[in-house]
């Protein structure tokens, strides 16, 4: 695995894969990798001839008073994990290479970045949407994969694909849970030994939600009110929990078919985000 830290690098390597006529499959994270990130090599690994891995903690998506600072950055066992399944080029950016001092432009897809989650992070999809956007310009993939968990962020990310008509084919992975239905997250270190028996509640109520809608209640209002009681009920303090259409996260009416149940809220300090996405048509 070739580790690189510069975008001049990165682009000279790229140009010589390309003049070999390979293909490149990207997988851009924060590091603190986990089996969730493994899956998403394992298949990127499948999709081309060559991978990519970013590591870089993202500072314009974290706002203030969040944990950009104190963010799990675990370089070397990050390397060990990634060496072992084959990457071909790690791409490990200092600040400094991604945003210069100067810089006057970011990207917003705009209304979608603003619910959900985005009312909570105000500017958190604009960061997450500009460092994407600036990778995809440098390692011009072919295809880049992104986990289902963020489900928020995929969609962001796949408006902004298509609105600016970028050339990368976007490719979203099932969430790798625990035993107990816990998403894996590199949050989830922050949870207490008492919050982490808590924790899969979240999933759970997602899970219920979900039977009630394929049960046939009608009233989607009345779901998410009892799932948000019952999440108060076991200690967390939810920040939204909202039946939506999966394709543009619109609030779901009684008569739509594809549907995802987004939640996220606090257990502790650590806030959790989770969904479930079905079809109502089995
Ligand atoms: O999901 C993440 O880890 C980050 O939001 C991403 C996509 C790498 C952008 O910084």
């Amino acid at each position: 695995m070739q580790i690189i830290n510069t975008v001049s690098d990165l682009r000279a390597l790229i140009k010589a894969w390309r003049r070999s006529g390979e293909s490149i499959a990207f997988v851009p994270t924060m590091g603190n990798l986990h089996a969730g990130h493994i899956d998403l090599v394992n298949k990127a690994k499948i999709c081309a001839d060559r991978v990519v891995v970013s590591i870089f903690v993202n500072p314009t998506q974290f706002g203030e008073g969040e944990d950009f600072l104190t963010y799990p950055r675990t370089e070397q066992a990050d390397q060990s994990q990634l060496e072992v399944v084959g990457v071909d080029a790690l791409f490990l950016p200092a600040v400094e290479d991604i945003y210069s001092p100067n810089a006057a432009t970011s990207i917003t897809v705009n209304g979608l970045s603003e619910r959900y989650c985005g009312a909570f992070r105000p500017g958190h999809f604009s960061g997450v949407a500009t460092v994407v956007c600036k990778l995809f310009n440098i390692v011009q993939p072919d295809k880049a994969l992104f986990g289902l968990k963020d489900f928020q962020q995929l969609t962001v990310i796949k408006s902004m694909v298509q609105d600016l008509n970028i050339p990368v084919e976007i490719i979203s992975v099932d969430t790798v849970r625990e035993a107990s239905g816990l998403a894996l997250s590199s949050r989830n270190g922050y949870l207490t030994d008492l919050e982490k028996q808590l924790a899969p509640e979240l999933y759970k109520v997602l899970c219920a939600a979900k039977a009630a809608i394929l049960q046939g209640e009608l009233n989607i209002t009345e779901i998410e009110q009892q799932a948000i009681k019952k999440l108060e009920f076991y200690g967390f303090k939810p920040d939204y929990l909202s039946i939506c259409r999966s394709q543009d996260l619109s609030p779901a009416t009684s008569k739509d078919i594809e549907l995802v149940v987004l939640v996220a809220a606090k257990l502790g300090k650590t806030r959790l985000i989770d969904n479930l996405c079905f079809s109502k048509v089995i």
